[in-house]
């Protein structure tokens, strides 16, 4: 157990990435709450993680929800070691059709909601010597940029820019980003499924999704890695593996960047947020 009585506040645990982090910590013998607005699900993601987990609502584009949720988790933790923050959204379409509040909802979301848990939370991290673990995007490191994404990607490069202007001014934290490639989640449920479909295919056929999308538990694992470093890692950058795309056999899956595309968005098809 390599978190054994680390007291770890996760935002945005209700599904994902947040979720499977909070799951993969409580396994290492973390005290997690799962924090994030669908109270239902956190609590559902808390009572499986065990270990004195527990769930708190809280909105990161709310201030007053944000100071809320972190003073509620200190004080039914006792104090806190870690922070990781998942919230993320996107619009899909030309970026010439966002509008001012799909700019400022993203920038809300993706930048400004890191920021105001952190004002909550520094002071109890610091005395802690703490952690705090954030997720990025490996979609920031392609140029050009894929289109069709661009509140996304311009979110995603000031979030890392913000992470380092925290690490800059906190130095007794220790900051970490996670640029992660595409993962199977419910990131982009509700999406017009017709209209996500061709983006998401011309995004295979440029080569940015590496054939496949990855299993959230392999991106969760480099939370547990972050967190139980005794040194900063600093940011980890983690992709599909090429090899195992291109080792499912052509009649199995086809390799065709239409098809892969389909496939993708099939797993989002139909769905819908509760
Ligand atoms: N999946 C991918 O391919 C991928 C790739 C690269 C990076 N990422 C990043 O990984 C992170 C996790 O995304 P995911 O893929 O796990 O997507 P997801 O399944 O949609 O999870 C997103 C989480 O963010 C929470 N959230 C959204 N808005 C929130 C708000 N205003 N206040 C509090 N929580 C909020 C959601 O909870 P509620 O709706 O219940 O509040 C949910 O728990 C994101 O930052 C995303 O950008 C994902």
């Amino acid at each position: 157990m390599r978190l054994k009585g680390k007291r770890i506040l996760v935002v945005g645990a209700s599904s994902g990435l947040g979720r499977e982090s909070g799951h993969a910590l409580a396994r290492e013998g973390a005290r997690v709450v799962f924090a994030a607005r669908r109270t239902d699900r956190i609590e559902a993601a808390a009572a499986a993680a065990g270990g004195g987990a527990f769930a708190l609502p809280c909105d990161v584009r709310d201030e007053a929800s944000c100071r809320a949720a972190v003073a509620a988790a200190i004080a039914g933790l006792g104090g806190l070691d870690a922070l990781v923050y998942a919230p993320g959204i996107s619009t899909f379409g030309p970026i010439e059709e966002i509008d001012a509040s799909d700019w400022q909802d993203c920038f809300a979301t993706n930048v400004i909601g890191l920021s105001l848990i952190l004002n909550a939370a520094i002071a109890e991290l610091e005395a802690n010597r703490g952690k705090v673990v954030v997720f990025s995007s490996i979609s920031i490191d392609d140029s050009p940029p894929r289109p069709k994404q661009a509140t996304y990607l311009v979110t995603k490069v000031a979030l890392e820019r913000l992470i380092q202007a925290w690490q800059g001014e906190h130095r007794l934290v220790g900051f970490t980003s996670i640029a992660n490639g595409d993962t199977l989640t419910e990131f982009g449920f509700g999406q017009d499924a017709a209209k996500l479909a061709p983006i998401v295919q011309r995004w295979f056929e440029l080569d940015y999704m590496y054939g496949r999308m990855m299993d959230p538990a392999a991106v969760a694992e480099q939370v547990v890695n972050a967190l139980a470093s005794p040194e900063t890692i600093r940011r980890i950058a983690i992709t599909p593996c090429y090899a195992e795309a291109l080792a499912v056999p052509a009649d199995a899956q086809s390799t065709d960047a239409a098809a892969q595309g389909r496939k993708a968005v099939e797993t989002i098809r139909g769905a819908s947020r509760d």
